[in-house]
């Protein structure tokens, strides 16, 4: 009832042996042997090698002791030991994979699926990481669909407007096709997603509502934490705000602009300047979002970050970290998923760009845990994500890298990365994942499932072409411009946001 595959021959070592190969068998599947101390000890097909005869060369991954630990044989296999296809419950017993829960995929190469557990991801991160076009943000939807299955508030972070996708059902026909090999059905969840501006709706007339960032009585120590001030500057900014505190009980930015304006130091122009700037983006508001509805059982909010410039993105999710952070730990909001896409941009590796959001979201990364606060971190630059972050996403799904640095600071941040697995992720192909997580006995390699909803990241790929164009040419009249005015104001105007 066992299915062959082949028999034992040549070097037999510890961790691996060759065997030639009789039955059906592929690179990545699961195999096992009969040792006579241990029992069926389970390994993976490594390689195979069409010579004269077909030979393929095993890893062995161990088996299951009676108290449960994954083992390694204590002896060698005989030789012409025969060699089996590894049959399903084996292959879930000896991996550590359960049922039920969060459905990733299938076992590469099997039927098997492929589960993680909804209270790892959440109290243990979870980082998704892979070159551009590899599969980040599909993984990441098929994550953010299991989750709003399971009724887990969300809150996203979509620098590209690439989630609002997630409200209709996936018209892929090509993908629809495979559905019934990964048993799903297609859905649309239009009645669980808000998608958030914080530009207008003019901008983006396909948002739900506005974001806004509460603008009444900002402090000193807020408005530092926004605008890169000089120690003068400060002192300014302080004086300022301190008059107008003994007049009134409420102020708006505008009240601080008029304050400033009225006084005698130089410094204030550069002032003004700012909060000029930060008034212009009309974020600032007295009817601002609250974080209780952004975050509820049920419901994903996608904070769509188009038309906001990168700076203002970085503040936005500050602000919004730093609320849910506090209201977390307050039991103000429920246990949560906050997901990050593009995050080297909201919290890069010290050396490259600088974000205000880097703190908080560190302080997240190590102490979200204790109060429920999951973080899903996405990138496509490894090595530019501060590894503080990384390392403390205990779930990690690594799909194809090949940009030597980045296997390089994956190496560095995983343990478990050896120089096989650099060599399988420079290889494995779209869709596919390296799954390393808590729950399982060692990482496996998973067909990530197709999505139950629409998939907005091709759209964006076109976009990005098309923005990338257009930012070169505004670049380019922007350059020309200074130089015919070499004025203050086109100066000021760059002074802010860069
Ligand atoms: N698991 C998958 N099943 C089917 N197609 C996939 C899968 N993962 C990725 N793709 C395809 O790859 C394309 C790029 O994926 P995407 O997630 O947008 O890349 P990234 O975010 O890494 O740049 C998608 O448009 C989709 O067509
Ligand atoms: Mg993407």
């Amino acid at each position: 009832m066992y299915k062959l595959v082949g028999t034992i021959s040549g070097e037999v070592g510890l961790h691996e042996f060759d065997f030639i190969v009789t039955g059906e068998v592929r690179r990545n599947e699961y195999v096992k042997v009969w040792n006579e101390l241990d029992g069926w000890i389970l390994g993976r097909v490594a390689s195979i090698v069409e010579a004269e005869k077909k030979t393929a060369t095993v890893e062995l991954i161990g088996y299951k002791d009676d108290r449960g630990f994954l083992m390694q044989p204590r002896n060698t296999f005989s030789r012409d030991e025969k060699v089996f296809k590894a049959d399903q419950t084996f292959v879930m017993d000896t991996l550590g994979l359960k049922s039920g829960g969060i459905y990733l995929g299938l076992l590469d190469g099997r039927n098997i699926p492929v589960y993680l557990r909804k209270e790892e991801l959440i109290q243990k991160h979870c980082s998704i990481l892979a070159k551009t076009g590899s599969g980040k943000s599909y993984t990441a939807g098929v994550l953010i669909e299991e989750l709003l299955e399971k009724d887990v508030p969300l809150l996203i972070i979509d620098p590209h407007g690439e989630y609002i996708s997630l409200k209709y059902e996936n018209r892929s026909e090509e993908e629809r096709k495979q559905m019934e090999k990964f048993g799903i059905s297609p859905e649309g969840y239009a009645s669980k997603v808000v998608v958030y501006t914080p530009a207008n709706f003019s901008i983006n007339p396909a948002a739900d509502k506005l974001f806004r960032i509460d603008g009444i009585n900002l402090s000193v120590k807020e408005l530092y934490d926004l605008l890169p001030l000089s120690d003068a500057q400060l002192g300014v900014l302080y004086q300022c705000i301190n008059g107008i505190k003994a007049e009134k009980e409420f102020y708006t930015i505008e009240d601080i602009i008029k304050k400033v304006s009225e006084s005698k130091s130089n410094a204030k122009w550069r002032i003004i300047h700012f909060l000029e700037r930060i008034r212009e983006t009309g974020i600032l508001s007295d009817s601002p979002t609250r974080i209780e509805d952004l975050v509820k059982v049920g419901k994903a909010s996608i904070i769509d970050m188009k038309g906001a410039e990168p700076k203002l993105q970085q503040l936005i999710v500050y602000r919004i970290c730093k609320e849910v952070f506090e209201a977390r730990k307050m039991g103000k909001i429920p246990p949560f998923m906050l997901v990050i896409e593009e995050a080297h941009n909201f919290c890069p590796e010290r050396g490259f760009e600088k974000a205000v959001s880097s703190n908080v979201l560190r302080t997240i990364a190590s102490e979200g845990r204790k109060f429920g606060l999951g973080l899903l971190v996405i990138s496509q630059r490894p090595a530019r994500v501060d590894k503080n972050v990384i390392s403390q996403c205990n779930t990690q799904i690594i799909l194809r890298v090949s940009n030597p640095n980045d296997i390089r600071a994956l190496s560095r941040g995983l343990e478990f990365m050896s120089s096989e697995m650099e060599e399988e992720i420079k290889r494995i192909p779209q869709g596919v994942a390296l799954l390393s997580s808590p729950s399982i006995e060692m990482p496996i390699l998973v067909d990530v499932r197709v999505r139950r909803s629409e998939h907005g990241g091709r759209a964006v790929e076109m976009e990005e072409v098309e923005k990338k164009e257009k930012i070169e040419a505004e670049s380019k009249k922007k350059e020309w411009n200074a130089r015919e005015e070499e004025g203050r104001r086109s100066m000021f105007a760059k002074l802010l946001f860069e």
